[in-house]
């Protein structure tokens, strides 16, 4: 930053020339600056130089919920909210749904490329290999109550993980960043699972190292006597483009959760635990649960249109709708519209919650009050049909997202590591309180 009036500010500032700048005037004291714009932004740091006097801690930026802060540089996916276009590594979401698998997404992902088919099979052994997960953690799974919330369950268990696996906090050793990235990426659906199965009663079933990562997680979530579990290839399919669906989505709640967390150093297993922990909100991961509850408190097609009266009067939101990036239909929401049928379809099931979701999203998109704020339709709309006919409980949903974000996670988390910026996570505030106030006994109180 330049101050004008004086010369260069101090030695920290830098030298704004050409157009790619912003003259700021302050007008508490008339002085001019100018500001250098790299990639559409400008340093918030380059205002702390603008001072009334030398006494002045030098002006802030205040950015409540972060919607206008870059918080780092990322090359792993590319949102336009405008356009509705969702890219990973530069590929379009809908080419990765139709060609890939959600293990190869994950490996692009935290890679970077696409594997060879020598990188994909070792990605997938390694990760086939390590759905096991230490005895001890049944244990500790066994003592939570018989209601306990699959999603408090899997946060806990996550963090516990980093106890089991002390030497993952050596972060700077690659070798144990890419072990640490297996272990989550395979035990998210083990620990899943079995906090499904400790919900219900149920024996916890063990990993089937012969099938799918999906048709795996579907054995170990439904199998019962028989001596082995045969997963419906289109159940696996469906469950394996939820989870390219939802496996990363830049800076969110979440990922940004990680990102904060993991400024500190920490290991990846504590780091992952804060983005489960971001994920298990109803504004972030637990909107599906939401959107159900929503759609069995409409119960039928004849209510919504007073439903959305109250929506409409502020009494309530229209969840699975809405989104901070997305000011276009949400092209998760697109592609998993096509799968619910399919599914309904596999699982013999019909959905009247369908009927009310499919009425009230046309009946959303006609309304002014929602395409005027450009609320179209996210991915959370329609996800928790597809996961209620599988016959996973509401109370599970956010659990199901939480598997395949491990992956974006961990994408995040990892690049973030390399970031030459990178400076441990701490805002500013304005302090609104009061100061100098003495210490009252509490015998004068
Ligand atoms: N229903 C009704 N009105 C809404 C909704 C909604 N779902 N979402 C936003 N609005 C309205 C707000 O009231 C506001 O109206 P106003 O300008 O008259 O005050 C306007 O639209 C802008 O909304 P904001 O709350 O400022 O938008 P923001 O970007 O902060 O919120 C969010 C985004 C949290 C996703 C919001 O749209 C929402 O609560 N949606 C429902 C929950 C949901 O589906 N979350 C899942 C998100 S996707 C994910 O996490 C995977």
């Amino acid at each position: 930053m330049t101050d004008k009036s004086q010369g260069m500010e101090d030695g920290r500032a830098s030298t704004a020339t050409g157009t790619e700048s912003l003259t700021v005037t302050d007008n508490r004291t008339g002085k001019n600056y100018d500001i250098e714009i790299n990639d559409g932004t400008v340093r918030a740091m380059d205002f702390r130089g603008i001072k009334v006097d030398e006494e002045d801690f030098g002006l802030m930026t205040y950015d409540p919920g972060y919607s206008n802060t870059a918080s780092c540089r990322s090359a792993v996916t590319y949102i336009d909210g405008e356009k509705g276009i969702l890219e990973h590594r530069g590929i379009p979401i809908e080419q990765l749904c139709e060609q890939s698998t959600y293990l190869e997404v994950a490996y692009l992902l935290i890679y970077g490329h696409l594997p060879t088919e020598d990188e994909y099979n070792q990605w997938v052994y390694e990760i086939t290999h390590h759905t096991y997960v230490h005895e001890n953690i049944k244990n500790f799974m066994n003592g939570f109550r018989h209601d306990a919330n699959p999603m408090g369950m899997l946060l806990a268990s996550v963090g516990a993980l980093s106890t089991f696996y002390p030497e993952a906090s050596d972060i700077r050793d690659e070798q144990q960043r890419h072990i640490s990235a297996v272990r989550l990426i395979a035990k998210m659906p083990t620990l899943a699972a079995f906090a499904y199965r400790h919900s219900l009663g149920l024996p916890y079933v063990y990993p089937d190292n012969d099938l799918s990562y999906t048709g795996n997680f579907l054995s170990m979530l439904f199998k019962m006597a028989e001596p082995k579990y045969e997963p419906d290839p289109r159940l696996e399919k469906a469950l394996d483009i939820l989870f390219i669906l939802h496996a990363d989505h830049e800076q969110n709640c979440s990922a940004a959760a990680v990102r904060v967390v993991g400024s500190s150093l920490t290991d990846p297993f504590t780091a992952i635990a804060a983005g489960v922990a971001g994920l298990y909100g109803p504004l972030h991961g637990g909107a599906n649960v939401a959107v159900l509850r929503m759609l069995n408190r409409i119960g039928s097609t004849d209510n919504i249109v007073d439903f959305l009266e109250g929506v409409k009067q502020g009494d309530e939101r229209l969840m699975g709708f809405g989104h901070r990036v997305y000011k276009n239909y949400d092209p998760r929401a697109r592609i998993i519209r096509h799968h619910v049928d399919e599914v309904l379809e596999a699982t013999n099931k019909e959905s009247p919650l369908l009927d009310i979701a499919v009425e009230l999203e046309k009946r959303a998109l006609d309304d002014d009050y929602f395409t005027s704020r450009k609320l179209y339709p996210n991915v959370d709309f329609y996800s928790g049909l597809i996961y209620e006919a599988m016959g996973i409980p509401t109370d599970a949903f956010t659990v199901m997202f939480a598997i395949p974000r491990t992956s974006g996670w961990m994408a995040q988390w990892m690049e973030m590591l390399h970031d030459e910026e990178l400076k441990i996570a701490r805002p500013r505030q304005i302090y609104t309180g009061p100061r100098d106030v003495d210490y009252v006994p509490i015998d004068e109180r």
